[in-house]
């Protein structure tokens, strides 16, 4: 279950983030309005330190009379401008985070389409829907959030030393000296938020994984009175989760303290010298009470601070657990050759076939030739390597020896989409969208007009069930196809092979899953759809293979015996067999 994408440290904080702000890179001046923003944001604050030395030193020190007016509408028109800035550096970056949000999210989107077939086979659905959802979401504190409380806060921390250094720049070289402190500080607990929001990441895929199962799952964890066992599992990984999240948001409680105090221990220091040159009236009290005032307003900034570190490196753990992803390899486009409509030549030529290395071989040394138009019917007990066999013809998988051909050229030299063209598959386990029958039908071909549709809906005997329909075709199927029958299921999806009308077709088990009168309706869809295509048959009752041209019997991964229906009856070895204890049955 653990992917490289998944992997418990990021490799590289600093490339990783280089790489999200290159998603901004196009909204950059989206994003420069924003810093406009901060800017004016940070002006405001030096500039209200200022305001209080404009009112005690025209109140109390020249007695100004014209402070009275000044100073309430300085402070107006103050708010006034920080409120405008406020809004811009908020309201533009996170138009630009959004914006990257959809394009990775579109980006990633697209690979989970084109990864491997074996990818899927050894990754968790729950845990690609929780990097598409979850984890993404995350990126925007990391590309725009934080960004602007780095660059806002930065600019007003800027702005109020500045400021301090103006009114008094020994008492401000003093303040400054804590710095290094204080940014040590920050990076020691900025170490430990990466780790956090990295296990956050894997316990937030485990709490999808055990919810999409249940949900996918539901009859069966009904039937099997599983609700609690399935609660416990959501327990532990709700627990862990809620345990990762609470380990970072301790770090984050205590980073706060921690940096205040220490800024508390130099603003003492600062207070006493500022407190003995005001004595010795080496500073004026108005002086001083601005420099306090900006001092003061800088441990806001500074406290903000701290705090982004904790969403930016979980933003940067996120985004490295995108780019994993994306940077695999997708299983490519295949190779030059490319027929608008094959012959439909199947040969396998010394064809050998391993899942993984650790399990051993699934296939060996598969031979066979399905001339044009003919049917091959393959039988054998289950795991005997039949429906692996005929995934390696729209290259599923790749033979890991030997080669399978199409019309004599390697299915690799094909390109991929245009192998694909040509090859229909039904099989036992029927996927329909949560749509109309006829979208259901049409799927993959965008361009069908409603004529070819209901042609293949008639020739399915989808029209049996559908006219009874008050929407007849345009009935709606529900999740997976929930709100009809198996039979009907399987019939929709024989239209869908009708419609693509491809000159090689593969029944994996098409049948296998009706009762009998559902499957002699789907018989007859079945034999329509046979009519002049190559038909690989894998069937698990005898009945529905007779007629083939030729039947192979595999067993372990190897064809055992082969001919014809009667030759093998004749023969009696392992079909006749079979043949015999369904007969008995
Ligand atoms: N995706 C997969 N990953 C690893 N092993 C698999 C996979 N699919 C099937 N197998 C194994 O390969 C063998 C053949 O499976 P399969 O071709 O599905 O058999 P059949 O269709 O004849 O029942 C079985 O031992 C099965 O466990
Ligand atoms: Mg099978």
């Amino acid at each position: 279950m653990s992917t490289p994408a998944t992997a418990l440290v990021v490799a590289n904080p600093g490339q990783v983030y280089r790489r999200l702000l290159g998603y901004a890179r196009p909204w950059l001046g989206t994003f420069l309005i924003g810093v406009v923003g901060m800017a004016m944001f940070a002006a405001t604050d030096a500039l209200l330190a200022y305001l209080v030395k404009i009112f005690l030193g025209g109140a109390f020190v020249e007695h100004d009379p014209r402070v009275i007016w000044i100073v309430p509408l300085g402070a107006v028109s103050l708010f006034f401008l920080r409120g405008i800035g406020d809004y811009v550096s908020t309201y533009f970056p996170a138009s630009v985070g959004r914006r990257i949000i959809k394009a990775l999210r579109g980006e990633l989107f697209a690979k989970y389409l084109r990864l491997p077939v074996s990818w899927f086979d050894a990754t968790s659905t729950g845990e690609m829907l929780s990097r598409l959802t979850f984890n993404i979401e995350q990126v925007a504190e990391a590309t725009t959030n934080a960004v602007t409380v780095l660059i806002r806060d930065t600019l007003t921390i800027v702005a109020l030393l500045g400021y301090l250094f103006w009114v008094n720049w020994q008492l401000a070289a003093f303040a400054l000296t804590l710095a290094p402190l204080i940014s040590w500080l920050i990076r020691r607990i900025n170490s430990s938020f990466r780790r956090y929001s990295t296990r956050i990441y894997h316990s937030m895929a485990d709490v999808t994984r055990v919810a999409k199962e249940s949900f996918d799952g539901q009859r069966i964890v009904r039937v099997f009175n599983a609700q609690s066992q399935q609660e416990r599992a959501f327990e532990t990984a709700n627990e862990a989760n809620r345990h990762s999240n609470m380990r970072l948001i301790n770090a984050r409680a205590m980073s706060n303290p921690v940096v205040q105090f220490v800024a508390a221990i130099g603003l003492a220091g600062v207070l006493y010298f500022a407190i003995s040159q005001v004595q010795t009236r080496a500073m004026r009290v108005d002086d001083f009470m601005s420099f306090l005032t900006a001092l003061l307003l800088i441990t806001a900034p500074l406290r903000r601070l701290v705090n982004v570190f904790g969403p930016l490196q979980q933003g940067i753990a996120a985004g490295a657990s995108v780019f994993a992803v994306i940077d695999m390899a997708s299983e490519g486009e295949g190779g030059q050759h490319s027929v608008t409509r094959a012959r439909g030549d199947i040969e396998y030529r010394g064809v050998g076939f391993t899942y993984r290395d650790d399990k051993g071989p699934v296939l060996h040394d598969i031979d066979l030739k399905v001339p044009a138009g003919h049917t091959l019917a393959i039988v054998g007990r289950s795991g005997s390597g039949k429906s692996t066999l005929v995934a390696l013809l729209p290259r599923f998988y790749d033979a890991a020896s030997g080669s399978v051909r199409l019309d004599g050229v390697d299915v690799r030299e094909f390109a991929l989409a245009n192998l694909r063209d040509q090859v229909a598959v039904v099989s036992q386990e029927v996927v329909l969208f949560n749509d109309t029958i006829r979208a259901n039908i049409a799927f993959g071909h965008p361009g069908a007009t409603a004529a070819q549709v209901e042609a293949a809906a008639e020739a399915a005997f989808v029209m049996d069930f559908a006219r009874e329909l008050p929407q007849g075709l345009d009935a709606v199927v529900g999740d997976r196809g929930a709100l009809l029958s198996g039979g009907q299921r399987q019939r929709i999806s024989i239209a869908r092979a009708i419609l693509k009308d491809t000159p090689v077709l593969v029944l994996d088990e098409a049948t296998s899953a009706l009762d009998s009168e559902s499957e002699q309706h789907i018989q007859a869809a079945l034999a329509r759809l046979q009519s002049g295509r190559t038909t690989l048959v894998i069937a698990h009752r005898l009945s529905t293979v007779e007629r083939a041209d030729e039947i192979i019997v595999m067993d372990a991964g190897a064809i055992v015996e082969r001919g014809t229906h009667a030759v093998l009856l004749a023969r009696g070895g392992v079909y006749a067999q079979l043949h015999r204890m369904q007969f008995n049955a």
